[in-house]
């Protein structure tokens, strides 16, 4: 526990990055940052504990990751990863799910294309429930992960200048990011097409903490930051493929582009990545995107140990 602050994870449900405090978002990244050498060498803290994964989307990332961080803390993973195959595909409800597999495990973490959905699942579930991804809404143990890797990164938070680059509507993990960057003190770049600006009402809570720039074109951008944080155009959440197309491509870092990059420029990617950052970007010392899988893994460690009482 931090000096003087308390705070208390035990039990807590992960639904939304606005729900947690400053000092309780320093204690995650501390408590990931202590716990980093178990990842290596594994441990038992959570032998007997049950993580139960609940994907109504697709994953490869965010699930394997909480499979990964739940085995080397010495538990065990059940769940679906294609609701196809799961009751629900019979007309079960989420309500209705989530009070079945909480007899199953001690915490769920659940990704589902509705907004509100994991929020519901919280409701019902005696057992604390994790957001793996609310549609177009939330994405919390991402920004987790990339605050975490900021911090490794560049050794603080305070004092960046970030750029988000891409779809800052319908992408999730943007939207726990900004949230989550907006408490410290940082200057936010948000580059995107015109079509995919960043959501009002985040925009607006986020406005209020941190000088915000708004841009359509990376120009001038690139030079002038320390952190390059790009995303996928979502195509899958367009309700119209016509306009997928208009925006798909609108931009590509490639090595080239970097030529005017600060010297320890870190550019970062929630994965997958599409064409929106080239392949022989990933040998430039700028590229720290599979690093922050890695960094993955220790944060939901951390989260899984807090939440299930074995770390303070
Ligand atoms: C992201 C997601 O699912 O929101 N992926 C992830 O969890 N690492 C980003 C994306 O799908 O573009």
């Amino acid at each position: 526990m931090l000096a003087g602050v308390s705070v208390n994870f035990e039990g807590r449900d992960i639904i939304s990055i606005k729900d947690f405090s400053l000092e309780e978002i320093n204690h995650i990244l501390k408590t990931a940052s202590n716990i980093e050498p178990l990842a290596t060498k594994g441990s038992e803290m959570l032998r007997g504990k049950i993580l139960a994964t609940l994907f109504f989307e697709p994953s490869t990332r965010t699930r394997l990751s909480f499979e990964s961080a739940m085995h080397k803390l010495g538990g065990s993973t059940i769940g679906f990863a294609e609701a196809e195959m799961a009751s629900v595909k019979k007309g079960e409800n989420l309500a209705d799910t989530v009070r079945t597999v909480e007899s199953y495990a001690d915490v769920l973490a659940i990704r589902h294309p509705l907004e509100g959905a994991a929020r519901l699942a919280a409701e019902f579930a005696k057992v604390p429930v994790i957001n793996a991804g609310s549609g177009a809404e939330e994405h919390p143990t991402q920004a987790l992960l990339d605050l975490y890797t900021m911090k490794k990164e560049k050794g603080k938070i305070d004092g960046l200048k970030i750029a988000f680059v891409g779809d800052l509507r319908y992408g999730r993990t943007v939207h726990s990011l900004a949230y989550a960057l907006s408490l410290y003190k940082v200057e936010l770049y948000l580059v995107s097409p015109k079509t995919l600006k960043m959501r009002r009402e985040v925009l607006q809570t986020i406005k209020e903490k941190i000088p915000v720039v708004e841009k359509t074109t990376l120009d001038k951008i690139i030079p002038l930051v320390d952190v390059l944080y790009v995303t996928r155009i979502q195509k899958e959440r367009f309700p119209d493929p016509a306009e997928y197309a208009k925006v798909k491509g609108s931009y590509r870092i490639d090595a080239q582009s970097l030529s005017e990059a600060k010297k320890d420029l870190t550019i970062l990617h929630p994965l997958p990545r599409v064409d929106e950052i080239a392949p022989d970007v990933d040998n430039t010392p700028y590229a720290r995107y599979f690093q922050q899988v890695w960094n993955g893994i220790v944060v939901r460690m951390a989260l899984l140990a807090l939440i299930l009482g074995a770390r303070k």
